[in-house]
């Protein structure tokens, strides 16, 4: 492709492919809708995208300054009660992946479920709208002590919590088990060991 306006020439990479043909790349060209990276050498022209184009939402950033170095030991530990991981992901940060990646009705797998956080993820995300469900896989001793002993707890609610959402499940059902709907007590009864096969089970 060359820059009508430098007569910059930029060499098609075959492994990226086009993303339109020679009619809709002239229309592209003719609408100045193509982006030139300063140097041919080192960048690929792009098509310009406007935020009235997108869907739902903006091109989201990958680079989250905020959450740097966050880690989520603090919150298992929380959750657990003593110190079990030194450098579980944070929950706001798996909650921001979910939140981008996955549709509110998705199933997400994680094969290497650890301490659990990205289940505990989607189960904050549901709370404001949504049914993701989740499969988290760990190979190791913990996956029933601690993996799917997390999030048991989170489902149950964890009454000392200093976190606030993590304490209102008891709070709101006023500590009767009973009140929970019924959802939740599938998915407790599941995470006990019974019966997988519906919203969510670790192993
Ligand atoms: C970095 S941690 C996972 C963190 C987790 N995904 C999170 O978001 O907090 C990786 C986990 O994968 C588990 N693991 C590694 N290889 C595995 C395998 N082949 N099968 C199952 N679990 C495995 C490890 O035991 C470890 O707990």
């Amino acid at each position: 492709m060359v820059n009508p306006d430098t007569g910059d020439v930029y060499e098609h990479d075959p492994a990226r492919g086009w993303i339109t043909d020679k009619p809709g790349y002239k229309e592209l060209l003719a609408d100045k809708r193509i982006r030139w990276p300063e140097n041919p050498r080192t960048g690929n022209p792009r098509k310009k995208r406007f935020l009235s184009e997108t869907k739902e939402r903006m091109p989201f950033s990958r680079f989250w300054s905020d959450l740097k170095g966050q880690s989520g030991a603090d919150e298992v530990d929380e959750i657990m009660g003593r110190r079990v991981f030194a450098f579980p992901k944070s929950l706001e940060f798996m909650t921001r992946v979910l939140d981008y990646l996955c549709d509110e009705d998705a199933i997400v797998l994680d094969a290497f479920g650890g301490t659990g956080t990205t289940a505990h993820a989607a189960i904050a995300l549901n709370k404001s709208g949504g049914k993701r469900r989740f499969i988290l896989i760990e190979g190791e001793e913990f996956a029933d002590s601690l993996t799917a002993e997390r999030l048991r707890r989170v489902i149950k609610g964890v009454p000392k919590a200093k976190d606030e959402a993590l304490q209102r499940r008891r709070v709101a059902s006023g500590g009767n088990d009973q009140a929970r709907p019924a959802r939740d007590q599938q998915v407790v009864h599941e995470l006990a060991g019974h019966d997988a096969g519906g919203d969510g089970a670790a192993e």
